[in-house]
């Protein structure tokens, strides 16, 4: 059965900011461009970041690039490329000056220049001291990043098709991208976007765990298509889990309630980030303040009836300071909990919040894969940026606000190098395989023709319990083997997916299967690398490897989903152009 074909130059898959960023770019540049995406822009998950963006204005201090960089190669445990890192901290200023020319309302300070708070691991002068870096409007920072690019984009007339799910990468016989197949939810109909080029944006997968700050949304869509493809995906084992995620909740509440001078307290009304990281405190990078509430909980010093949580106390900061500089924090803590945080601290637990890994690509967006000796051989016609890439600027553990940065630089530079390829490389659309599409129709057809089989509910759930439970904030080997073994017994029951209701119009439990499907690819692969890397660096803590193991670890893991095959390859150590910062000790 021939599928309907549209044609694209550029397709970008997801609207949130970095597929925003870069679409802007091609749309301006006059490329014919289409962003498709799972719900409307504006509800992207972007929208969740609520903190701020970094950039090195030095508004308030002295601060510089540099310095910026010095805190990201050391955030990432000496895992993140320098090359990619210096490219971004140097863009940092540009890219939050056309950002505030775009009409994004950032909090000012009295002279008129963007507001800038502290936030965890970003430091003067080479790890010093705290220093403001971060950005933002309020606390709904990606809220309003998304409207201006939104915006920009309606303005630059780039075409939307909003409520479309990408369901796989069309590859011709020298494994270039030519295109994606994607469902309209709207009618059930699976179509073929041919392509010059295309980027994915899908964001995160954060929803692979029980307690997740991520929107529902946030299923790993472009790392399982590329898994699925046949290439590899990056660090996949490094996921971040946040400090303060409201307990029993999970949503996020911001690492700037600590930048404005809120602290966490044990059940002793200890501040216990003193004893943890007696420089930076409540703002050392977050991997070290989950790992202390870990085992404040852990030893017995948490709070409430089950001692499973700590408190985030801000009321000291007044009335005024949080309705002006954390209005939305405030209203989650009273529709969720009934706790109002100008008289009463916040009960918190570590959660999970972010994917460090990825879809392989360097500094320009471009996809990289191993082909023969060549372990970075770019993947022609193929880009990613934001979450569901691996540039790799975050390595073993992101800086809060190095998120919003990396979407907009790395969106921008991606969509600079599409222009490039298009109009240099590539002008006229490359042929589509013969059976290009087949693949998705089967894999929709499939699921359609159940009569019986796995309930998705159930094994969704099941799937957020075993990796809650085998690859959180401390893992072993024992429990890391056994997680592989339940994960992979999962896996193969999720070949057998049953859905009950088989119309077309809006069908949300197709969407959700096939969502998933990406899902349980992104969890697989996360237990089989954390089990793999046999050392503690970042996000990773092995308590029984507790040290970081440069002489046989510091290099990126390469994950392929046919064999469940490993491979290694080196960190970029040398930046762009200024001297390299050598592995140290990571104390705050
Ligand atoms: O805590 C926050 O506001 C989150 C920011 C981030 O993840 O960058």
């Amino acid at each position: 059965m021939s599928l309907p074909i549209l044609k694209f130059e550029a397709v970008i898959v997801g609207g949130g900011g970095a597929g925003l960023r870069a679409a802007l770019q091609l749309s301006e540049a006059g490329i014919k461009t289409v962003v498709l995406s799972k719900v409307f822009p504006t509800r992207s998950h972007t929208a969740a970041a609520q903190g701020g963006i970094s950039a090195a204005l030095g508004n308030i201090e002295d601060d510089n690039w540099h310095w910026h960089m010095y805190d990201t190669v050391k955030g990432a445990d000496w895992l993140g490329d320098q090359d990619a890192i210096e490219f971004m901290c140097r863009q940092a200023v540009d890219a939050v000056v056309e950002l505030e020319h775009y009409g994004m309302p950032f909090d000012r300070l009295e002279n008129g220049k963007i507001y800038q708070r502290p936030f965890g691991g970003h430091m003067a002068n080479f790890g010093k001291q705290p220093v403001r870096r971060a950005c933002c409007v309020a606390d709904r920072t990606g809220h309003a990043m998304l409207h201006a690019l939104y915006q920009r984009n309606v303005k630059a007339n780039t075409k939307f098709f909003v409520e479309w799910m990408a369901l796989d990468l069309i590859r011709n016989e020298n494994g270039d991208v030519v295109g994606v197949t994607a469902l309209e939810m709207e009618t059930g109909q699976v179509y073929v976007i041919q392509a010059k080029a295309v980027l994915f944006a899908t964001g995160g997968a954060g929803r692979i765990f029980q307690s997740s700050t991520n929107a529902f949304i946030n299923t790993g869509d472009g790392v399982g298509i590329t898994l699925r493809a046949g290439l590899p995906v990056e660090d996949i084992e490094f996921w971040q889990f946040h400090p303060t995620g409201l307990a029993g909740a999970g949503v996020l509440i911001t690492e700037g309630v600590r930048g404005e001078g809120g602290y966490l307290l044990n059940a002793n009304g200890e501040r216990f980030m003193e004893r943890y990281a007696p420089t930076a405190k409540d703002l050392a990078s977050r991997d070290v303040v989950s790992r202390a509430m870990q085992i404040e909980i852990n030893e017995g010093r948490g709070c409430g009836p089950n001692k499973d949580y700590v408190l985030l106390k801000l009321d000291h900061l007044g009335v005024e300071v949080i309705d002006q500089r954390l209005p939305g924090i405030r209203e989650i803590a009273l529709q969720f909990l009934g706790i109002d945080p100008i008289k009463e601290p916040i009960p918190v637990v570590p959660t999970c919040h972010y994917m460090m890994g990825g879809i392989p690509t360097n500094y320009k967006g471009e996809v990289v894969a191993p082909f023969g000796a060549n372990k970075e051989e770019v993947v022609k016609g193929f880009y990613a940026a934001g979450e569901c890439a691996c540039a790799s600027v975050h390595g073993a553990n992101r800086l809060g606000t190095n998120s919003l940065l990396d979407l907009v630089v790395f969106g921008k530079s991606a969509g600079n190098s599409m222009i490039k390829f298009i109009r240099e490389h590539d002008l006229e659309y490359k042929e589509l395989p013969k059976d290009a599409g087949e693949f998705s129709l089967q894999r929709v057809q499939k699921i359609d023709a159940s009569t019986s089989g796995e309930s998705l509910a159930e094994l969704r759930h099941e799937m957020q319990r075993i990796m809650q439970q085998h690859a959180g904030v401390f893992r072993t080997q024992k429990v890391l083997m056994d997680g592989i073994e339940k994960i992979e017994a999962l896996y193969a029951r999720a070949q057998n997916l049953y859905i009950k209701d088989k119309s077309k119009v809006f069908n949300t439990a197709r969407v959700e299967a096939l969502e998933f499907i990406n899902t349980i690819e992104v969890a697989l692969a996360t237990m089989i690398c954390a089990e793999a890397r046999k050392e503690s660096r970042g996000a990773q803590a092995r308590e029984d490897y507790p040290e970081r193991d440069d002489a046989n670890f510091m290099c990126h893991t390469l994950f392929y989903r046919d064999g469940r095959k490993i491979i290694y390859k080196d960190v970029h150590v040398a930046p762009l152009t200024v001297d390299y910062i050598p592995p140290a000790k990571r104390v705050y």
